[in-house]
This record gives structure tokens, C-alpha cells and sequence, in this order.
């Protein structure tokens, strides 16, 4: 399908808005400073905390899995047998652990990712979240596919 646009500008700090290609969800999280302060934290819990396998274009391939920090592009379906996640920023929430630092949770088979889509350990979702390619125009719009 054709690249799909979406104006940035509008979406909140700490807020995630879903859009869709290819008739898949597309997430993008404006991630606020304590979000991108959590990763790194946590590395040893994480199955892939370098981003080693290719769930995401090279650009992406950073600590952030992103072009611009505080924008985080996913595709919003889990890499077990494809449910969509939950979203679950809260830090510390109790029924997630004490040490869970926030991210998204998928319903279907308990698998875990943090606010980068990275896969932790012992669960059933074998792969980080995938990235889409994606890019920004020079007025910071952003274009999927
Ligand atoms: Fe997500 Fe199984 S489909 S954990």
C-alpha cells in the first residue's frame, strides 16, 4: 500500500496514537524524558536489548530504536502469533512487577516489551516489536511504508 502521512505535532507527550498501514497498527509514542530515561535500565531482563535481529530498518537500529528519540515507530502486533499489545506505561505497576519500568503488554500469552519494543526474557514473543520503515519530511511530518 501507499505511504501513510501523520502530523506529529499534534500527539501529546507520553501519549500513543495508532495508525494504520497495510492493515496493520502502526503506534507511534511520543515518548516523554522519564520514558527515555528507562531504557538502558534494564538491559539484563531484555532477549535482544541491542536490537540484533533485523525487527527494524538500520536507521533504527540505536538505543531508542528510532530516527528521532522521542518518537518511537512500532508495528503494533506481537511476535508470537500476532495479537496486539496493550499499552502500559505505568512504571511500577503492581500487577506488572515492581521492577516493570512500563511498556506494552500482550493479553494473549503474557508477553512483555519495554517503551522500545524490546522482548524480555522467558516469555512466549521470540522477537522484538518491528519497526516500519518509515520517514520525516523536513516540517517534521511523518510518513509510514
Ligand atoms: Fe502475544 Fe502470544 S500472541 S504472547
Amino acid at each position: 500500500g501507499a505511504p501513510v502521512q501523520m502530523d506529529i505535532d499534534r500527539i501529546a507527550p507520553g501519549r500513543l496514537v495508532t495508525m494504520e498501514w497495510r492493515g496493520k497498527p502502526i503506534w507511534i509514542l511520543h515518548r516523554t524524558d522519564e520514558m527515555l530515561a528507562s531504557l538502558g535500565k534494564h538491559d539484563d531482563l531484555l532477549a535482544d536489548p541491542s536490537s540484533s535481529q533485523p525487527q527494524q530498518p538500520d536507521y533504527a537500529r540505536n538505543a531508542a530504536r528510532s530516527i528521532k528519540p522521542e518518537f518511537l515507530v512500532l508495528t503494533g502486533i506481537c511476535t508470537h502469533l500476532g495479537c496486539i499489545p496493550v499499552f502500559r506505561p505505568d512504571a511500577g505497576a503492581a500487577d506488572m512487577g515492581d521492577d516493570w519500568p512500563g511498556g506494552f503488554y500482550c493479553p494473549c500469552h503474557g508477553s512483555k516489551f519495554d517503551l522500545a519494543g524490546r522482548v524480555y526474557k522467558n516469555v512466549p514473543a521470540p522477537l522484538n516489536l518491528e519497526v516500519p520503515v518509515h520517514r520525516y519530511l523536513a516540517d517534521g511530518s511523518l510518513f509510514v511504508g
